[in-house]
């Protein structure tokens, strides 16, 4: 039987499109997944383009992979994800050993990419099309999990300044809720949990009922609720743009939706979101939260941040130091500003040295961390509701390894009969995000 080795960077999006694009291959070609690159008869690198550093990933790792194609001539190398649909064929000028280049978009044609290319050994490119086809094939080659991801939509119509994301994977596109409700059932049977929907802009969702309803992302969740084997829902990554009061609203009456919310804030100086053309205003974002947490007052809130965004004074940087001490913001992502090609901000002067840039990272993170510890601690002693999810080995001594809702990972001793289900456990330990703790009663 053949092999694929994939190979996945970036968002929880192309995890989601990695496991599609082993279930394609299992349906169409018979083709199994090995973890060993060696063994594999179809090498796949499914890239990311958000950063720089995250696109010389894929140029690195094919430097790795020479040695493999030069004992194997055969061996078929395919390029898909974001760095694919922003370089082209650039990529076949950069390296030599790349034979497929498809894109997030293009999946579902990789059977027929790689049946061509077995016969006429000619390099393949092709990422264009209009509809998404990938997403019916969720159900084939299907891995049992706890917590699973559903794609909901996917592009983005925004256009933010730095970001290269309405280039790479286009405008919006959003699938339709009969279908999501589908694979939300399906995975419910199988013994999923939880379910995280997944968008560039998720909160911009807004699908179509056979019947012409349209649906939006509260609705959507409110009918996700009603399937009683899902305990737990998230979604990732909302935009403040688009945080409508009608999504604030089910926080009040959807126990099911998780108290931790990711809603990127990227600054706490007005001047930078405006030339990052963020659209909203600080004051704008805390009112959205201070909104939910008339119905959730503990909800945990995590952020993405950029530093060092051109134009960024010491001053601008102070403010969203400050921001961060006043929402309180948990678990976040930070990262030093990166020029993406094509993006308006790419045009804009860049004078702030890489050791500033540098410094104002450590520390965001380090203001991040004292958050983060803060909340840890005030767990010890509490009892949390934890989804268990796997056994682990910890100095060779099984343990359980579960999630609580604000995402710290739990381990604990307790009977392997808990995997797949919540129980409570008492907080004894905190180190950062992960916890230790005492078994105490299944849910
Ligand atoms: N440079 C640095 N960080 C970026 N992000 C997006 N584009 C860039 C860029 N050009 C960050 C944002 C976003 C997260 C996914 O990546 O914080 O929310
Ligand atoms: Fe990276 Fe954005 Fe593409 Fe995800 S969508 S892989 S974060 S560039």
């Amino acid at each position: 039987m053949k092999k694929i080795y994939i190979q996945t960077w970036g968002c929880q999006m192309n995890e989601y499109d990695s496991s599609l694009i082993a279930n394609i291959l299992k349906k169409k070609l018979n083709y199994t997944q090995t973890h060993h690159s060696e063994k594999a008869d179809i090498l796949i690198l499914n890239t990311c383009s958000i950063r720089e550093k995250a696109q010389e990933k894929l140029f690195h790792q094919l430097g790795r992979w020479k040695n493999l194609k030069k004992k194997n001539k055969n061996l078929i190398i395919a390029v898909g994800g974001c760095v694919s649909t922003q370089e082209k064929k650039n990529i076949y000028k950069r390296s030599s050993l790349v034979n497929i280049i498809f894109g997030p978009k293009t999946i579902h044609r990789l059977p027929k990419m790689i049946k061509e290319i077995q016969i006429k050994r000619k390099n393949i490119i092709n990422i264009n099309s209009k509809k998404l086809k990938k997403y019916k094939f969720f159900k084939n080659n299907f891995k049992k999990k706890i917590s699973s991801y559903i794609s909901i939509m996917e592009g983005c119509n925004k256009f933010c300044s730095y970001c290269v994301v309405p280039r790479t994977r286009g405008r919006e596109i959003h699938r339709n809720p009969q279908d999501i409700l589908c694979e939300a059932k399906f995975l419910a049977k199988n013994g999923t949990k939880e379910i995280i929907l997944l968008g560039q802009n998720v909160n911009s969702y807004i699908g179509t009922f056979e019947n012409g309803l349209k649906c939006n992302l509260s609705k959507l969740i409110k009918l996700i609720s009603n399937i009683n084997n899902i305990k737990r829902i998230r979604f990732l990554t909302s935009n403040p743009m688009d945080f409508t009061n009608d999504l604030i609203g089910i926080y009040k009456n959807t126990p099911k939706l998780v108290n931790s919310l990711h809603l990127p804030v990227q600054s706490g100086s007005n001047q930078v979101l405006k030339k990052m053309r963020r659209k909203y205003s600080i004051s704008e974002y805390k009112k959205i939260i201070n909104k939910i947490k008339k119905f959730r007052p503990n909800i945990y809130i995590t952020s993405d941040f950029i530093v060092g965004f051109p134009g960024e004074t010491k001053k601008d940087f102070q403010k969203t130091l400050k921001l961060i001490k006043d929402i309180k913001f948990d678990i976040s992502f930070s990262f030093i500003y990166s020029p993406r090609p094509g993006t308006s901000a790419s045009r804009l002067k860049d004078e702030i040295s890489l050791q500033e840039k540098k410094k104002r990272l450590y520390l965001l993170q380090r203001e991040i961390n004292n958050n983060i510890k803060y909340f840890s601690q005030k767990m010890i002693g509490t009892y949390q509701k934890v989804l268990v999810e796997k056994k682990i080995y910890i100095n060779k001594k099984k343990k359980l390894f579960g999630k609580t809702e604000n995402n710290r990972t739990v381990i604990f001793n307790g009977p392997k009969e808990l995997i797949g289900k919540f129980s409570y456990v008492k907080i004894s330990q905190a180190h950062m995000q992960t916890l230790r703790g005492k078994y105490k009663q299944i849910i």
